[in-house]
């Protein structure tokens, strides 16, 4: 790149006035850009707030398809559901995860049946119904593979059958991406897309998630055994080009800002579109510094998200969707 040099180029000049600035920004947040994550609990007319999640709230279901309205209304493209299950419905063998009655699928049905064009994100992954809180089943002590794909390929399915758009793997599991996308196929739902939580590191910052749907408590060990290791960035590569290779509509990587040199990454080599999940520890961070007045709310949202984008994503999964869009939209 030719840069002349001072003083006959002054870079200052661009960023003079507020008309220039907008000029040579190089990279926009829109509401087009957000997927708002949102937990579910059983109840009616209840929203129960997360102590270390603060300002989001675990709503019934009656609730929750309130706020998709407001989502909608600002634009925001979708949501991905997270349940609460109740601890007594939790088992060693997960089943609740494939329940087509359970909480997840009765949440899809209320949404799209309120809100059909508004895209229903769901997890495959077994954590919120296993009462070991891991995301696989647990043989002797191991979460063990090709067994806990199968159940994955079931509850995918059974969501699918309720109505979600996106099934969303994630576990982590060697191989499930492409079982999923098998077994989808075969039920009929060749529309329905994955995203893959193909580079999902085993991070401290998912500790207030694990409040939320109550699976931190029960959780034995760590998750070490599947989820990435933070020292890594070539075996990121390695499965994210096999998730594409299994069949993979989407990408996300997760956590998000610690790991924005991984999304630049990914999406540099495959150009395929790449998700960030700014996840609840992130989020707990942020609002904490912001709730004691150490950092400016409104400013470090919308530069947090910014980040994201600059780093090449093509979205962000967010518990700030709505207050950003808000955000914008006031600008
Ligand atoms: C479960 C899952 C987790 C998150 C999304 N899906 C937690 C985990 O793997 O323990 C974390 C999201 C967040 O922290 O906001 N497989």
């Amino acid at each position: 790149m030719a840069l002349g040099s001072y003083p006959s180029t002054r870079l200052r000049r661009n960023r003079r006035d507020e008309w220039n600035r907008r000029l040579v920004a190089e990279n926009k947040l829109s509401p087009d850009d957000f997927i708002l994550p949102m937990f579910v609990a059983e109840g009616r007319n209840s929203r129960e707030p997360i102590a270390s999640m603060p300002g989001v709230d675990r709503h019934s279901v009656d609730q929750l398809v309130q706020v998709v309205g407001e989502a909608k209304a600002m634009g925001i493209p979708a949501i991905a559901i997270f349940p609460e299950v109740d601890p007594a419905a939790k088992t060693p063998d997960a089943r609740e995860a494939y329940n087509p009655d359970g909480l997840v699928c009765r949440t899809i049905k209320a949404v799209k049946d309120a809100h059909p064009d508004m895209g229903v994100i769901c997890d495959a992954a077994l954590d919120p119904f296993n009462s070991d809180g891991h995301d696989g089943l647990v043989r002797d002590g191991y979460v063990v593979n090709d067994e806990s794909v199968e159940l994955l390929c079931r509850q995918s399915v059974v969501q699918a059958e309720a109505g979600c758009d996106v099934i969303a793997p994630s576990d982590m599991m060697d191989g499930r991406v492409g079982a999923i996308r098998k077994a989808l196929d075969d039920a009929g739902f060749e529309s329905v897309r994955i995203m893959s939580y193909a580079a999902k590191y085993a991070s401290a910052f998912y500790g207030p998630f694990r409040d939320a749907i109550g699976s931190g408590a029960a959780l034995k060990g760590d998750k070490k055994t599947y989820q990435m290791d933070p020292a890594n960035t070539d075996e990121a590569i390695r499965e994210v080009a096999q998730d594409i290779d299994e069949g993979a509509d989407m990408i996300m990587v997760k956590p998000g800002l610690p790991y924005l040199d991984i999304v630049h990454r990914v999406k540099q080599e495959f150009g395929i579109p790449t998700y960030a999940y700014q996840v609840s520890g992130e989020y707990a961070m942020l609002k904490g510094a912001a709730n004691n007045g150490w950092l400016d709310n409104d400013r470090v949202v919308l530069e947090s998200l910014m980040a994201f984008k600059r780093a090449g994503a093509d979205g962000i999964l967010t518990y700030m969707a709505i207050e950003a869009s808000r955000l914008l939209d006031s600008r």
